[in-house]
């Protein structure tokens, strides 16, 4: 079994995949964790010194290398639906779950912009609102949407196991 979890940053992804794969005990992939050990630098590091192109090329690899996986559960960057290669590459024999949250659980749970590059911290909210947008069409790929607002990790793991 194969299952994505896909959606915005602060949505839960790592965490909720991490718990979904122990209860149904297959191995959990991270596109994130897998580029940062591939690379030595953290994702901040990679934006801001080499630019969003460059970390997405990093991310390409790494979203391949997780699909290439027959089993597991995947948890995506934020940014992994916006190329159509990476879910073509996701979605075979795989279901894509999103995990959906608003503009303001982000901002509440987002803390220190200093790791989070591609929120503008002079305007924290706007910014979260417009590439929340702009990513709508990208998310509504999945087969499956979750709210993820405001339940616990493990009661989203218990309505993804219900779906
Ligand atoms: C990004 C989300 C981050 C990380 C990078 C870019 C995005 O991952 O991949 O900062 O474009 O939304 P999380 O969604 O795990 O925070």
């Amino acid at each position: 079994m194969k299952i994505v979890l896909i959606g915005f940053m602060c949505s839960g992804k790592s965490k909720v995949g991490r718990l979904l794969a122990e209860k149904l005990n297959i191995p959990h992939f991270d596109t994130d964790e897998i580029l940062v050990k591939k690379s030595g630098h953290s994702i901040a590091e990679i934006i801001t010194r080499d630019g969003e192109a460059a970390f997405r090329a990093l991310e390409k690899a790494a979203v391949n290398e997780a699909a290439a996986h027959a089993a597991g559960v995947i948890s995506t960057g934020g940014g992994v639906p916006l190329d159509a290669g990476n879910m073509t590459a996701l979605k075979k024999n795989a279901k894509v779950i999103w995990l959906k949250v608003s503009p303001e659980t982000v901002l509440k749970r987002a803390g220190n912009f200093k790791s989070r590059p591609l929120i503008d911290p002079a305007n924290p909210l706007e910014s979260i609102k417009k590439r929340m947008e702009e990513r709508a069409q990208a998310y509504a790929q999945a087969e499956f949407t979750v709210d993820a607002d405001s339940d616990s990790p493990q009661a989203i793991v218990d309505k993804i196991l219900k779906l």
